[in-house]
């Protein structure tokens, strides 16, 4: 049976950049069935709820899910907060489908250096933010009390969470330079505390991997300070929200970022939703000015995370820097003496060298 990826496009941007995704993929030579679903306010409009039990099941019965974007104006304000797209769609979906591990690579390409905001020779980096997403203060009770003018959210963590994300951690690291920094907030946080002692244990453990501590507002500042220092950060759902932003803005091309949110292994797969890092940025959607290399790269992810096929994710990420290199860019990354395309453009360019 060809395996079975579950397409959810969403909002905004999202159909776009998503179509270019399937385009590349065919174009690798990629055999499977591309199922298509609601998500975000897209399913709002049609169903009443950002996140359909069809798509749901669908994802359920998927190999891997691939994801465009959720959200925009039209459904920020709905009431109450768990029927707008971000907080009704994405959380549950983490939570439902286990996806414990998000994977957030941040890395200069080197034909874009100049748009990182740092100064140059600061800003080469090739980091990898491995977020907790299924804990922490994001799932924790919360409530009002004394009639609305006291809130309160609660940040659990269990040893068990922080095992299996600091092995995935370690995982990722064994495939690149060895080098985990823990980022926590252990001089305030019990939850950071407990996270602290259990890196420490899996670390006497794992004497291969390079294990330091950092404060998250120290992690903060180091990232712009010298970036080029970071192999792997590992940390929770929260810090790791803010720093992965932090890091993809550092690379100065937030388009073209990708990332994984995985869940446990079954045998040599793992199932995972892939997603650019971006919005479904609704100032521009419907006009083919959006990037969608972050969405192509995201393929290119679960090409090698789910399938374990290596080499057509290689292929993929080798044909996105060749269009890079030949000068093609989309609006947001577009400078001088390089060549403005739209975004079925460089869906095309890309697809076109990886057709046999
Ligand atoms: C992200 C987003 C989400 C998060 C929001 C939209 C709920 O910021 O994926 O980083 O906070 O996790
Ligand atoms: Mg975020």
């Amino acid at each position: 049976m060809p395996p079975r990826i579950a397409i959810l496009p969403g909002d905004g941007i999202g159909p776009e950049v998503i179509d270019e995704a399937v385009k590349v993929l065919q174009a690798a030579g990629v055999a499977a069935d591309f199922e298509f679903a609601l998500i975000g306010g897209a399913a709002i409009d049609a169903t009443g709820v950002p996140l359909p039990d069809e798509t749901l099941e669908l994802c359920r019965q998927s190999d891997a899910v691939l994801l465009g974007a959720v959200g925009g104006p039209k459904w920020d304000t709905l009431e109450p907060a768990h029927l707008r797209p971000e907080v009704g769609a994405l959380l549950p979906l983490r939570r439902e489908l286990n996806l414990y591990a998000n994977v957030r690579p941040a890395r200069t390409m080197r034909p874009l250096v100049h748009a990182s905001p740092l100064k140059e020779g600061r800003s080469m980096i090739d980091l990898i933010v491995v977020r907790e997403l299924t804990g922490g203060i994001y799932f924790g009770e919360r409530f009002r009390k004394d009639d609305g003018k006291t809130a309160i959210d609660t940040a659990v963590y269990t040893r068990a969470e922080v095992e299996r994300i600091t092995l995935r951690a370690f995982e990722i690291a064994r495939q690149r330079r060895h080098q985990v920094v823990s980022v926590d907030k252990a001089n305030v946080l019990e939850t950071s505390r407990l996270w602290r002692e259990t890196v420490n244990d899996l670390a006497a453990q794992n004497p291969d991997i390079s294990v330091t501590h950092m404060l998250v507002d120290n992690c903060a500042m180091q990232l712009v300070r010298d970036p080029g220092q970071f192999d792997v950060i590992l940390t929770e759902n929260m810090f790791g929200d803010i720093l992965s932003d932090e890091a993809s803005m550092i690379t100065g091309s937030l388009g073209l970022l990708p990332s994984a949110s995985l869940s446990d292994a079954n045998g040599d797969k793992v199932f995972g939703l892939y997603e650019p890092i971006h919005g479904s940025a609704p100032d521009i959607a419907g006009q083919s000015r959006a990037n969608p290399l972050a969405a192509i790269l995201s393929a290119a992810m679960m090409m090698r995370f789910t399938f374990g096929d290596g080499r057509t994710a290689d292929r993929i990420e080798a044909a996105v820097e060749a269009a890079l290199d030949e000068g093609l860019r989309t609006a947001d990354i577009f400078e001088n003496e390089t060549r403005l395309v739209s975004t079925t453009e460089m869906g095309d360019a890309v697809a076109a060298k990886l057709r046999p």
